[in-house]
């Protein structure tokens, strides 16, 4: 086993020969992936690959046509999608999907709909704004009204209000300043440093690669290639054949 990988067998989440169709369209063929406690990993690949699609199957927004997906070694892909949130699976969706003409405040309260307890949540909203401090300043602003990069902090701080101990980020750069994505991707860090463990989907290979310890390509519904970030980024024919580097 290379250095900084997981067992599979005991990792947090493992996805087995996944298969995911829309009507008649297969939108993922098969996808194998496994993300160990505390593991960044990351899951790249060209527009249209089956990215999100698998994001979203492991969140139980889309139904699995065939295979199995495992968190805390217990199969949840039958499991209802509110129902695995509270297993601690959060996912912060593609174009943020917030709620545009309503508050900040509002936004993240919204994220812990799962949640009961008073005490906690208002914990949970206190780490969520000391990781993202611009979010406190902006509490009573509609979310609408905010930058990309902003828009994208408060959808990572309500992903977070659900409390997860596995977070997936569907391209959190996206739409974001450059200069921000960085602050965007030491959050995720620093999330990760909580003991949250991550998968993350990115079309922004280098910086996705920059901060993930393994990652896994698909091409058309396929994971055609996995390694040690490191080991992709260092391989010139993998860069240009698979990472458009
Ligand atoms: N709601 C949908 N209905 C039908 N086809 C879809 C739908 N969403 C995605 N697809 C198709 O499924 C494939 C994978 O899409 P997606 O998972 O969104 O890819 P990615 O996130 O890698 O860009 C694409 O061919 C896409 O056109
Ligand atoms: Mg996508």
């Amino acid at each position: 086993m290379a250095p900084g990988t997981t067992s599979q067998i005991n990792a947090m989440l493992v996805v087995d020969d996944l298969q995911v169709r829309y009507g008649g369209v297969l939108a993922v063929a098969k996808v194998d992936l496994h993300v160990g406690a505390g593991e960044i990993v990351a899951l790249v690949g060209g527009n249209g690959m089956g990215k999100s699609t698998t994001l979203r199957a492991i969140a139980g927004l889309n139904d699995c046509d065939r295979g199995s997906i495992r968190f805390d070694g217990a199969a949840v892909e039958h499991v209802p999608a509110h129902h695995r949130v509270t297993l601690g699976l959060s996912l912060v969706p593609e174009g943020r999907r917030l709620f545009p003409r309503l508050t900040v405040q509002r936004n993240l309260e919204l994220g812990a709909y799962t949640r009961h307890d008073r005490g906690e949540i208002a914990e949970s909203l206190d780490r969520a704004l000391a990781l993202f401090p611009v979010l406190k300043d902006r509490r009573t602003q509609l979310a609408g009204t905010m930058s990309g990069g902003e828009q994208q902090m408060l959808a990572i701080a309500r992903g977070l209000m659900a409390r997860p101990r596995f977070l997936m980020l569907d391209e959190p750069s996206w739409g974001v300043a450059p200069k921000l994505v960085t602050r965007i991707l030491d959050a995720i860090q620093a999330v990760n440093a909580e003991g949250v463990s991550i998968l993350l989907v990115e079309q922004n290979v280098r910086k996705a690669l920059s901060i993930a310890a393994r990652a896994y390509v698909i091409q058309t519904g396929r994971i055609v290639l996995e390694g040690a970030a490191s080991d992709l980024l260092d391989d010139d024919d993998v860069k240009k054949a698979y990472l458009g580097l």
